[in-house]
C-alpha cells in the first residue's frame, strides 16, 4: 500500500483552504431547489442545536438500526429512513417481517441504469428519477441511496450496472436529470460512491491511485453534475484513495467534494467503510452508516482534545441542515396517495426499456422477425424463463415480473417454444433460435469477462448449428463475445430490464418496437484490451460471491490507474486497438445520414460558446430515433488528449424520408483540460476537430474551429 500523500494532493489541499471554488461550467440549465433554503434550514439548525444534549447529537451523527438517522422524540424530529437505490426502492423487511419504513409492499423494478444511460435520452432519465422518488415518497423514504455513478473502467466490475457507463459527459447528463426527477419529489438523492470505486474485488481493500487529471475529467464530472443539479447527499465510497479510506479521508471530501465541487449538504458513508473516529469526525464526513461504529470513542476524543465540539457540531449541522431544507422533519413519512402513481411508473419503465436496448448485429436484416409468418422460433438459455436482474443492495424485486417467454409467447404466439436442453436436431430444424445469454451481477464481487466455459460451449454449439440463431445478452456490462459473435446472426444487448422490460424486447424482436439506444460502454474483444487490465493483486483470482471475513483479512492493495484520462473509448483510439462494438454505437431498422455541418464561429475566444449545426436524414423506410454524437478533437495540446471526447449528443425522432437539423452548444469546459499547473480547466488557443456521427467509431463530418 502506498503510505506517502503525493505532493499535488497536499497542494490541492492547502489551495483549497485558500482559495474560493473553482468557477464549474458541467451544468445542466436547471437545478433543483429546496423548499426552505440553505441560509434558512441553517438557522433552524442552529436554534436546535443549541438545545440538543452532547449524547443527542453522537446519536444522531451514527446512524441506527441499519437504515436510519435517529430522531429526537423531545423535539419532534422523526427517524429519517434511507433506503436503495438507483434502479429502483428496495422493500426491506425486519427480522420479525415487518416493512422497514413503513408503507409500501411493493416497488417497481425499472430497466438498471446503465440501460438508462443507453437510451442517451436525459428527459427519460428525468421521469425514470421522478418514478422512483413518489414510490420513496410513497413509502417513507426520505433519502434515496442513488444514483450511483462511478465509471465504467473495467467489464469485469460487479457494479457496473448500477452506473451510467464509460463517459464522463454522458453520465454527467443522464445524473443531473435523474438528481432533479428525484428531488422534484421531495426526496433526498444521494450521488455514490465518491469516488474511485471502481471494482467489487476487495472494495474495503482496494487503494485506488488515480492522477489529478483522471479524477477531474472522469471521475468526477457525474458528481460535478449531480452536485450542481442540487444533490442535497453524498455517500462516500468503500475504497481507498491514495492509502486513505474515502469515508474518513480529507482530500476526498474536504478538497475533492467540497471544495473543488463546491457541495455544501450532507456526506454520510458508506456501510461498515470507515474505521478510525478521530479521522472520520475530522474529514468532513457528517454521518456514518449504518450505526456510529468507528465514532464510538467520540466521547473520549473530545476529552483528549483529538476532535472539537466545532468538529461534532458542524456534523450534525449538516444532517439537521439537509432535513430541514427538504422539509422532510415536519411531513408526514409516508404520502399514501403517490400509490395511485404506480401504473405511470410501470409504464416509464417500459418506455426507459424500448429506448434501451441495443440492436449490435443484424445480418441479412434477419430482424425484425415477421409475426404472420408460418414458422417455428426455438427460445432456449439463460434468462428465457427467468428475469435477468442485478443483485446485490441495488436489488428491486418488482411486481407483475414479465419474463422474456412470457413477452415472446404474447407477440409469438405459437411460433415459439421454449426448450431447456435442446438437441442439435431440434436446433437444425428450428426457423429461427433465440438464443439467451447474460451474467449475474452483483455489488461486493466482480464477475469474469468472459461467460463461463460451458455456457460459451453451449453458445458455439447452437450459432454452429443453426445460422439463423439470435443471441440476446442480458448483463449489467460487456461479456466476451467474440469467438461467435461473427456467427450469430444477431445480437441484441438487453441490459438488465426490469419488471417489464422483456415486453420491449419482444417488441423490438417483432418491430414493433424500432430500436435506438446505443453503447454507453465499449465492449472489448479480449479482456486484456481493457484500460483496466490488470487490476487484480498478483496471484489472485477472481472469486463468486461475498467474500465475507476474507476481507478484512486481506492486505490492502494499490490499483495503479495508469490509463490516466484515457477510460473507455479514449483508451482504444490512443492504444489503436479495435474494439468488438464501439462506444456509441447501436443499428436500428432504418437507415440515418449525416450533411451539412456548420460551425460559429470557426474563430472563438476563451469562454466564448460554439455552435454546431448539421442535418440528419431518414433514409429508410421506418420511422425510427438517432443519436447524433459530438466529439471534440485537441489538435495542438501541451498535455496528451484522447483523439476524441464526447462533448455533446442529440436523440431525434424521424419519419422515413425525413431530414431534421440538430443544433449543439458547445462551451468552455467542452474544449479544455484540467490542468494540474493551476489546478483547474484550461482551453488552449489552437485548432479543434469537431466530430459527428452516429457512434464514437463512425464519423461522417469533420468540422475544426480555432481558439484565438
Ligand atoms: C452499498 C451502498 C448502499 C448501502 C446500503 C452498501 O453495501 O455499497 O451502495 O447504499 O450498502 O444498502
Amino acid at each position: 500500500m502506498k503510505k506517502s500523500v503525493p505532493v499535488w494532493i497536499l497542494l490541492l489541499f492547502v489551495l483549497s483552504v485558500s482559495c474560493t471554488t473553482t468557477k464549474i461550467e458541467n451544468k445542466g440549465t436547471e437545478s433543483f431547489v429546496p423548499p426552505v433554503s440553505y441560509e434558512k434550514a441553517g438557522e433552524k439548525a442552529d436554534s436546535l442545536m443549541a438545545l440538543m444534549t452532547l449524547d443527542e447529537k453522537l446519536e444522531m451523527i451514527g446512524g441506527f438500526e441499519r437504515f436510519y438517522i435517529k430522531g429526537i422524540k423531545r423535539f419532534n424530529l422523526p427517524d429519517i429512513y434511507l433506503s436503495d437505490a438507483t434502479q429502483g426502492v428496495h422493500i426491506r423487511r425486519t427480522q420479525d417481517g415487518s416493512l422497514l419504513g413503513g408503507t409500501i409492499e411493493k416497488s417497481t423494478a425499472f430497466p438498471c441504469p446503465i440501460s438508462l444511460a443507453a437510451t442517451w435520452n436525459p428527459a427519460l432519465a428525468n421521469d425514470y428519477a421522478k418514478s422512483i422518488g413518489e414510490e420513496c415518497r410513497a413509502g417513507g423514504v426520505a433519502v434515496l441511496l442513488g444514483p450511483g455513478m462511478n465509471n465504467y473502467r473495467i467489464s469485469q466490475c460487479g457494479r457496473n450496472f448500477e452506473y451510467f457507463g464509460e463517459d464522463p459527459f454522458l453520465a454527467a447528463r443522464m445524473v443531473e436529470k435523474y438528481v432533479i426527477g428525484v428531488e422534484s419529489t421531495g426526496t433526498i438523492s444521494t450521488l455514490k460512491h465518491f469516488i474511485g470505486n471502481n471494482t467489487e474485488f476487495m472494495r474495503r481493500r482496494s487503494n485506488s491511485i488515480i492522477s489529478e487529471r483522471e479524477l477531474h475529467e472522469i471521475n468526477m464530472p457525474a458528481f460535478e453534475a449531480g452536485v450542481n443539479a442540487g444533490a442535497m447527499a453524498v455517500m462516500t465510497a468503500y475504497n481507498l484513495v491514495d492509502g486513505e479510506w474515502c469515508g474518513q479521508s480529507t482530500f476526498v471530501i474536504d478538497t475533492l467534494l467540497r471544495h473543488y465541487l463546491g457541495y455544501k449538504w450532507l456526506v454520510m458513508t458508506d456501510w461498515n467503510s470507515v474505521w478510525d473516529g478521530e479521522k472520520v469526525i475530522k474529514s468532513g464526513q457528517d454521518l456514518e452508516m449504518p450505526s456510529g461504529k468507528a465514532i464510538a470513542n467520540a466521547k473520549e476524543l473530545l476529552d483528549s482534545g483529538k476532535v472539537s465540539i466545532d468538529d461534532i457540531n458542524g456534523m450534525v449541522k449538516k444532517i439537521l441542515q439537509t432535513c430541514f431544507a427538504m422539509n422532510v422533519y415536519n411531513r408526514p413519512q409516508s404520502d399514501p396517495e403517490l400509490l395511485s402513481k404506480f401504473p405511470e411508473h410501470e409504464q416509464t419503465a417500459l418506455d426507459v426499456a424500448r429506448e434501451a436496448i441495443v440492436l449490435l448485429k443484424n445480418s441479412g436484416n434477419i430482424l425484425p422477425i415477421d409475426t404472420t409468418k408460418d414458422q417455428h422460433i426455438l427460445v432456449t438459455g439463460k434468462f428465457a424463463e427467468l428475469l435477468a436482474r442485478g443483485r446485490g443492495s441495488a436489488s428491486v424485486e418488482g411486481y407483475d415480473t414479465v419474463n422474456m417467454m412470457d413477452a415472446l409467447k404474447e407477440v409469438f404466439g405459437q411460433q415459439v417454444e421454449y426448450v431447456e436442453h435442446p438437441d442439435d436436431a431440434a436446433i437444425k430444424n428450428a426457423d429461427l433460435v433465440i438464443l439467451s445469454t447474460g451474467t449475474d451481477d452483483s455489488e461486493s464481487w466482480d464477475r469474469p469477462f468472459a461467460l463461463p466455459a460451458s455456457e460459451e460451449d453451449n453458445i458455439m454449439r447452437i450459432v454452429n448449428t443453426n445460422p439463423n440463431t439470435i443471441v440476446i445478452v442480458n448483463s449489467g456490462g460487456g461479456i466476451k463475445m467474440t469467438d461467435w459473435s461473427d456467427k450469430a446472426a444477431a445480437i441484441v444487448y438487453a441490459w438488465y430490464p426490469g419488471q417489464n422490460g422483456n415486453i420491449a424486447l419482444a417488441e423490438v424482436l417483432s418491430g414493433k418496437t424500432n430500436p435506438s439506444g446505443k453503447l454507453p460502454i465499449s465492449i472489448e474483444k479480449k479482456f486484456e484490451d481493457s484500460p483496466g487490465y490488470p487490476y487484480l493483486p498478483a496471484g489472485e483470482k477472481l472469486f463468486s460471491g461475498r467474500p465475507g471475513d476474507r476481507e478484512f483479512s486481506y492486505p490492502v492493495y494499490d490499483i495503479h490507474y495508469n490509463e490516466g484520462v484515457f477510460v473507455g473509448y479514449r483508451w482504444y483510439d490512443s492504444k489503436n486497438i479495435a474494439p468488438l462494438f464501439p462506444f456509441g454505437y447501436g443499428l436500428s431498422y432504418t437507415t440515418f445520414e449525416y450533411d451539412n455541418l456548420d460551425i460559429t464561429p470557426e474563430n472563438f475566444n476563451d469562454g466564448d460558446n460554439v455552435t454546431v449545426s448539421f442535418e440528419v436524414k431518414n433514409t429508410g423506410n421506418k420511422a425510427g430515433a438517432e443519436t447524433a454524437q459530438i466529439y471534440v478533437n485537441d489538435e495542438e495540446s501541451s498535455v496528451p488528449r484522447p483523439e476524441k471526447e464526447l462533448k455533446g449528443f442529440k436523440k431525434i425522432m424521424l419519419q422515413p424520408g425525413e431530414t431534421k437539423t440538430v443544433e449543439v452548444v458547445l462551451n468552455k469546459r467542452s474544449f479544455a483540460f484540467w490542468d494540474t499547473k493551476t489546478h483547474n480547466w484550461l482551453e488552449e488557443p489552437g485548432a479543434f476537430k469537431i466530430l459527428v456521427g452516429s457512434s464514437s467509431r463512425d464519423i461522417s463530418l469533420t468540422g475544426e474551429v480555432t481558439l484565438d
